[in-house]
C-alpha cells in the first residue's frame, strides 16, 4: 500500500462518494487544528469541558538521572499490568512486570469489584516477584489510570467519565486513589498509592527521562489523548493566586505544568470534525454515544469498527463479495484493528485474499480482485484519517504552545498500538503536519515510541511525591481561587 495514498477515481462511484470523509484537503485539515485550538483555550479557561485540560500538578520533567524503585499499576487498556520500576539513572531503567486480565464483567461491574481485583493482582504480584523492599515502610505505588480524572494534586482526582469501554457503576465522582487505597487496605496489602498519573502524562514524564526534554507526550492506542508542557499562567482557570505563585517558582519549579489534554473528547460537538454515517452508526451504538468523537475516530479501539461499518455498506450496495456477509463481518466488534494492519502490511493481492479468510472467514474463492480493491481500499481510507487526524491534534498543541517560535526540539513522545503496528502511521501524521504548521516545522518535529510510559512515569510521579513527602511538603495543592501552598515548591 502507499504510505500517503490518495483517493483512487476508478471505484464505483458509491465509494468515491465517501472518501470526502476520509481524504482530507489541506483545507479542511487546517480547519479542523483551528477547531481543536479553540477547545483546547476553552478547557484551559473553564473548569467541566469535554476537552478537560486537566492540570496534571506534575511540574518537573525528569533529565534521566533519577533513581529509585517503585511498583506501578496500569489500567486503561485492554490489561492490567502491575510493574516494578527501578529507575536506575543514566536514562535507564528496569520493568519487571505482570499482566491481568480484565473481563468484560469487571469492566462493567460495581468499581468496588475491580478495585478489589487490582488490589488483588498487586498482592499476587508481590508474592510472584518476591519484592526486597523495606518490611517497615510501606511501598510507594504510581498508578497510572488512564481516564479522564480532575486531579487536584498528585495523588487526588475524581473521575470524570468512563471510556474505551469501560462503565463500572459507582466510580464517577469517586476520588480513584481512595478507591484504590480502601481495597488494598481491605486486603491487607502493604502499599501506599502516592501518585495518580494519565498514561499520556506517564509517556511524556518516559521520553524525557530517556531521550531528554519532550513537549508532548501521546497515546494512540486503545484511547488517544496526548499531554504537553504548558505555562502555569496559560490555565487560567486555575486563577490568579496560583498563576502568581508558579512565576515565583521559576523555570525549574512551578512556571511549568504537564496538562493531559483528554483530545480524546474533542469535538463531541461535531462542528469540525469528518463526521461520515459510518462514524454515526459506530457512535449510537456505542456504549458512551455522543463522547469521546474524536478517539472513535482515530483509536485502535474503533478503527477496526469503522471498517467494518465500511464493508457491510459495500457489501449491501452489493459491490463487495457478491453481496454476502460472514458471521464475523456481522458481529459487532466482530474484528479488531490488528486486522487493518495486516491488510495495509499486506504485499500482495494473495496476502490481502488470506487475511480476510482468517480473520473474516470468506473463503477465498468468492474473493474477487474488486473485492481485494475495495478492501484495502477502506482499511488505507480509515487508517489514512486516522494518521491525519491524530497530526491535527499535535498540530494544535505546537501551535498552542507556540513551540515554532523557539528554537528547542519539539520531541514527541508516543505509545500505543496504533503508533507501533499500524503501517504507515508516522508517514502519514508527518504528511498531514506538513499540510497544517508547514514543511519547514515539520522536520523540526521528532517522534519516538516512549516504550513503557505507563511504568516509567507512574516511578517518576511516585518518586516526585515521595521526596516531597520527605521534605515535608504536602502533596496537595487546591485548584481554582484557593491558595496554592507548595505550588511552586513541588
Ligand atoms: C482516556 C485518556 C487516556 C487515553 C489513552 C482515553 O480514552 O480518556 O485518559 O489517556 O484514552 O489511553
Amino acid at each position: 500500500m502507499a504510505p500517503v495514498p490518495t483517493s483512487n477515481s476508478k471505484l464505483p462511484a458509491e465509494v468515491q462518494a465517501i472518501e470526502k470523509f476520509f481524504y482530507l484537503t489541506p483545507e479542511r485539515l487546517n480547519e479542523i487544528v483551528k477547531g481543536f485550538r479553540t477547545e483546547f483555550e476553552d478547557g484551559l479557561q473553564n473548569f467541566g469541558r469535554d476537552t478537560a485540560m486537566i492540570p496534571s500538578y506534575c511540574l518537573n520533567v525528569p533529565n534521566g538521572s533519577e533513581v529509585g524503585t517503585f511498583l506501578a499499576l496500569d489500567l486503561g487498556g485492554t490489561n492490567l499490568r502491575v510493574c516494578e520500576v527501578t529507575l536506575e539513572g543514566k536514562n535507564n531503567f528496569n520493568v519487571q512486570q505482570r499482566k491481568y486480565k480484565i473481563t468484560d464483567e469487571l469492566k462493567q461491574g460495581e468499581a468496588r469489584a475491580l478495585f478489589d481485583y487490582i488490589a488483588d493482582s498487586v498482592d499476587s504480584f508481590l508474592t510472584d516477584i518476591g519484592t526486597e523492599m523495606d518490611e517497615n515502610e510501606k511501598i510507594h505505588l504510581g498508578f497510572t489510570f488512564s481516564f479522564p480524572v480532575e486531579q487536584t494534586a498528585l495523588n487526588k482526582g475524581k473521575l470524570l467519565t468512563w471510556t474505551k469501554g469501560f462503565a463500572c457503576k459507582n466510580a464517577i465522582g469517586h476520588d480513584v486513589v481512595k478507591l484504590l487505597q480502601d481495597a488494598l487496605d481491605r486486603k491487607h496489602v502493604h502499599v501506599r498509592c502516592s501518585a495518580l498519573v494519565n498514561d499520556t502524562v506517564g509517556t511524556l514524564l518516559s521520553r524525557s527521562y530517556q531521550s531528554g526534554p519532550a513537549l508532548i507526550g501521546a497515546i494512540f492506542g486503545t484511547g488517544t489523548n496526548g499531554a504537553y508542557i504548558d505555562r502555569v499562567e496559560t490555565i487560567t482557570k486555575l486563577g490568579e493566586t496560583a498563576i502568581t505563585e508558579s512565576k515565583k517558582g521559576g523555570k525549574d519549579a512551578g512556571e511549568y505544568m504537564v496538562v493531559n489534554t483528554e483530545w480524546g473528547a474533542i469535538d463531541n460537538q461535531r462542528k469540525v470534525l469528518p463526521v461520515s454515517m459510518f462514524d454515526n452508526k459506530l457512535d449510537r451504538e456505542s456504549i458512551n454515544p455522543r463522547k469521546q468523537a474524536f478517539e472513535k475516530m482515530v483509536s485502535g479501539m474503533y478503527l477496526g469498527e469503522i471498517v467494518r461499518n465500511i464493508l457491510l455498506y459495500l457489501v449491501d450496495n452489493l459491490l463487495l463479495f457478491s453481496g454476502y456477509s460472514s458471521p464475523i463481518l456481522n458481529t459487532h466488534y466482530g474484528f479488531d484493528t490488528a486486522f487493518v494492519s495486516a491488510i495495509e502490511a499486506a504485499k500482495s493481492a494473495q496476502e490481502v485474499k488470506s487475511a480476510i479468510f482468517r480473520e473474516l472467514n470468506i473463503p477465498e474463492n468468492n474473493i474477487s480482485e474488486q473485492d481485494v480493491e475495495l478492501v484495502q481500499w477502506a482499511c488505507q481510507a480509515v487508517s489514512t484519517r486516522a494518521a491525519a487526524l491524530s497530526a491535527c491534534a499535535v498540530a494544535a498543541v505546537v501551535l498552542h504552545t507556540k513551540a515554532l517560535d523557539r528554537s528547542d526540539p519539539i520531541d514527541v513522545g508516543m505509545d500505543g498500538s496504533v503508533a507501533e503496528f499500524l503501517p504507515f502511521f508516522e508517514e502519514r501524521v508527518r504528511a498531514a503536519l506538513r499540510d497544517t504548521i508547514g514543511q519547514d516545522a515539520e522536520q523540526r518535529v521528532t517522534f519516538g515510541l516512549a516504550k513503557d510510559g505507563s511504568g516509567v512515569g507512574a516511578a517518576l510521579c511516585a518518586l516526585q511525591a515521595y521526596k516531597a513527602e520527605k521534605q515535608g511538603l504536602h502533596p496537595e495543592v487546591k485548584k481554582m481561587d484557593a491558595t496554592v501552598p507548595g505550588l511552586a515548591d513541588l
